[in-house]
């Protein structure tokens, strides 16, 4: 376990944004029982052991197949998202079921793929399906869930050119996540990341499906293209700060909120935001240990304290944490560009939760 002074930002950050924002929006338990149903009528009965796989990784199931109440889920931003879309432009919300189900087994598709690339053994605090049940089952676990994904959209009621279309942008934001995971690696060996760079890798690898969620939500409801394109604006403002937060939590989050081991991103030679910042902003002692971290040789624990220093020493949390408002700023301008008229009600919610996000702990 790592140690952190007690003047860690994130603890600060915690203390000082709680009172505001401790509250997650309504928005993100509104939907979750129809989400929860539509997820585990596609889910087949057979072979037990890999739905199991899926079943224990969704937080339904314990890793003997036993059925848990209660379990460990994540926030289900990405269907939250499209239904909030959906409902904001005036259609009933049930109608984005099967789109909402379909984003959210691609994410957990991503996110079993992701635990072995990145070697963690805990996500949603519980032990990660590649670390109980080994890499090869897990990878087919991956797949099933992203096929079932494929599957709902190509037999949803939607009408069929509406069907087809969110099929093709599925299909093209999961090949992004692709692409910004393969990168997201092709990092690791490398010191010469530039911001721009790292941008890019983001809005791939977690980007292009919460930018998709938002446009997937708004298929459903309208051929409005001009009210689409703002509100995928949104969406891809508010990818990016939910990443950058993401690196933040990866190294001063607190695991017994996150459910995720800290300070592994550095371990990995991650190319999060805050490490490219110390690169470009260290001099001295500082940059002699991030160099000395993130080269070819494994990264030992005394290394990882001093990256924390070298972090701490260029004001590298506060740097991540300013872009995480720029870019929540921009999300929530982009909201404001929308002409048509949104329902007040649900764009409340989509502002409420935007800036949630921006100081979320988990
Ligand atoms: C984690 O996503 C992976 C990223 C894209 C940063 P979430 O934080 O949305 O994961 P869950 O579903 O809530 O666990
Ligand atoms: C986020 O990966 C993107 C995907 C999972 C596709 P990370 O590796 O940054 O996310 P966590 O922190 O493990 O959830
Ligand atoms: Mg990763
Ligand atoms: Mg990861």
């Amino acid at each position: 376990m790592l140690m952190f002074a007690s003047s860690a930002p994130g603890r600060y950050n915690g203390r000082t944004m709680n009172l505001v924002y401790a509250t997650p929006p309504e928005a993100l338990e509104k939907y979750r029982g129809a989400l929860d149903a539509a997820i585990k009528a596609l889910a087949p009965p057979e072979p037990r052991g890999l739905y199991d796989m899926l079943r224990y990784h969704l937080g339904w199931a314990d890793q003997a197949g036993q059925e848990v109440e209660g379990g460990s889920t994540g926030k289900a931003l990405r269907p939250t998202l499209c239904f909030l879309t959906a409902e904001a432009l005036g259609c009933p919300w049930p109608r984005a079921v099967t789109a909402a189900a379909a984003l959210e087994l691609v994410h957990n598709f991503s996110l079993i793929h992701d635990d072995i690339q990145d070697g963690d053994t805990e996500r949603r605090g519980r032990p990660t399906v590649w670390s109980l049940w080994g890499v090869g089952p897990a990878l087919w676990a991956g797949n099933a869930m992203r096929v079932l994904s494929d599957r709902a959209l190509t037999s949803d009621g939607l009408p069929s050119a509406k069907g087809r279309q969110a099929a093709r942008l599925l299909t093209q934001a999961y090949l992004e996540i692709i692409e910004g995971q393969y990168l997201d690696l092709e990092f690791e060996r490398r010191t010469d990341i530039g911001v721009a760079s790292y941008l890019d890798m983001i809005s791939r690898k977690t980007g292009a499906l919460i930018r998709c969620a938002v446009e997937l939500g708004a298929l459903v409801a309208t051929d409005d293209s001009e009210a689409t394109a703002a509100l995928c604006a949104w969406g891809s403002h508010l990818g990016q700060a939910f990443q950058v937060r993401d690196d933040i939590l990866g190294i001063w989050g607190n695991p017994a909120l996150t459910g995720k081991p800290v300070g592994n991103d550095i371990r990995r030679k991650k190319k999060t935001f805050p490490v490219i910042h110390g690169f470009q902003h260290a001099t001295g002692a500082a940059l002699a240990a991030l160099k000395a971290a993130y080269g070819p040789l494994a990264a030992g624990e005394e290394q990882v304290e001093e990256v924390l220093g070298a972090l701490e020493e260029t004001g590298a949390y506060r740097e991540a944490q300013s872009l995480v408002e720029r870019e929540t700023g921009q999300a929530i301008e982009a909201l404001g560009g929308v002409k048509t008229p949104l329902s007040p009600t649900a764009r409340e919610q989509m502002v409420q939760l935007t800036t949630f996000l921006a100081h979320r702990d988990r």
